[in-house]
């Protein structure tokens, strides 16, 4: 088979060393790639929102699969517009993708279905939200509806934070529409979980769980990320409470979308926090999460094609998926600064000394001699697989030091929390 996969971050170049990992995969498309996928596939320059380049370059080389990484496409209905043109594709409609596109969709959502989630209220007016918030007080947790680019979301240790959080939302306006309404939510404690599942309509089949460690440094100190480093299994929540998640959280909510209108066919990515009350949904979203993809397709024995046709083809329930019992940890390089401003254009060395690691690219680029430059933020994902987790950091921190580049940080605690 011939496969299209669309994005260009650690996450995709996962995917794609999973996928040809199965002998029924035969050539595989990246658009638009980066330095490392373009060692295993073949990258197009073509971007994510290239929608009818994409279907043409899908139908020109006899693509039997496009498959979607990132959000971006997705709430810009690229699922519904390939499918219009019968190119199959792996990911949700836009109107199911709306699950992760807007969280006033989700709480209401959740709260009709009666699905654990912290207590909310929605709020378009200022002037409701800050009394609303006054009255609670803090620890309180104030949320823009729509896409902030990962900023949307203040978890407010007091009632100056909150209150902050509200006028850079709905009176600055700093990320525009999306701050036209807000979700002011219960303050959940507990350990973070992500749980991502393969769901086509009402089936639900869950995969390996694994943990995000998303402050950028050691002991979750510091501003948020995109994810610094992720590890699977996560011994510290038994196998029962994982299965309990998925029945009441996972399995329903896949249900709700179905009656709702908008069957969820991709893959389904329950936040989940570990509560004392039991697992609650912090958020979902309609994709394959990043770093978490790492670590999980590092444990998955089963055909990646295989699962997503039968996703694709309505022939989920007939899948068998199974996980091999290793510990796989991936720790995260970024460059100096990130999330802040960063540099780009530095040369990494030290790619071709790693021994025991599959190093996943994200942001990184060919220079004009051929060199592996950085040219994002979370540049390299350092994944390792080992029958402990002690020998799975092991061999990813190894790996980790023989890597160089000006302003190199990553956090020296990923998967410290499974010890
Ligand atoms: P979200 O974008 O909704 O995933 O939120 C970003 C991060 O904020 C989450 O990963 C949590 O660490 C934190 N967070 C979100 N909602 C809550 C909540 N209700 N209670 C505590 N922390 C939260
Ligand atoms: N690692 C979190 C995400 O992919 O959204």
């Amino acid at each position: 088979m011939r496969v299209l996969v669309i994005g260009r971050g650690g996450r995709e170049h996962a995917i794609i060393w999973s996928l040809l990992k199965s002998s029924n995969v035969e050539k595989v498309y990246c658009a638009p790639g980066n330095a490392g996928i373009g060692q295993l596939a073949e990258n197009v320059p073509l971007n994510e929102h290239q929608f009818q380049e994409l279907a043409e370059f899908a139908v020109d080389h006899a693509i039997d699969l496009v498959v979607v990484g990132p959000e971006d496409p997705l709430f810009a209905g690229i699922v519904d517009y390939m499918e219009a043109k019968q190119i199959p594709v792996f990911g949700p409609r836009k109107n199911a993708a709306e699950i992760e596109g807007s969280k006033v969709f989700t709480k209401d959502l959740l709260h009709k279905y009666a699905i654990p989630t912290a207590a909310y209220e929605t709020f378009e007016s200022y002037d409701e939200a800050l009394a609303y918030v006054r009255k609670q007080g803090a620890p309180i947790v104030i949320k823009a509806d729509g896409l902030a680019a990962g900023k949307g979301v203040t978890v407010a240790a007091t009632l100056e934070e909150a209150e902050e959080a509200l006028r850079v939302i709905m009176v600055d306006k700093q990320f525009g529409d999306a701050g036209n309404q807000v979700v002011v939510e219960e303050f959940l404690t507990g350990q973070e979980l992500s749980i991502l599942a393969f769901v086509d309509g009402e089936t639900v089949r869950p995969m390996a769980a694994a943990q995000d460690h998303k402050p950028a440094y050691d002991g979750d100190r510091g501003p948020n990320t995109g994810g610094m480093g992720t590890y699977s299994p996560v011994p510290q929540f038994s196998q029962e409470l994982i299965d309990e998640a998925v029945r009441t959280i996972i399995e329903p909510t896949a249900k709700a979308m179905v009656q709702e209108g908008r069957p969820f066919r991709g893959v389904l990515f329950a936040g989940l926090m570990m509560t004392p009350q039991g697992p609650k949904t912090i958020e979902f979203n309609c994709r394959f999460g990043d770093p978490e993809t790492q670590v999980v397709l590092a444990r998955l024995e089963t055909d990646l094609i295989d699962i997503m046709m039968a996703t694709v083809n309505g022939r989920l329930a007939d899948m068998d998926i199974q996980w091999s019992d290793s510990a796989a940890v991936c720790v995260v390089l970024s460059a100096g600064g990130y999330p802040g401003p960063y540099k780009k254009g530095d040369v990494i060395t030290g790619l071709d000394e790693v021994q025991e690691s599959i190093v996943f690219h994200a942001g990184t680029a060919l220079n004009a001699n051929g060199e592996v430059v950085t040219n994002g933020g979370r540049l390299l994902g350092v994944t390792a697989v080992g029958a402990t987790f002690q020998e799975a950091r092991a061999k990813a921190y190894a790996d980790v030091d023989r890597i160089r580049y000006e302003g190199k940080h990553y956090r020296t605690d990923i998967g410290a929390k499974a010890l």
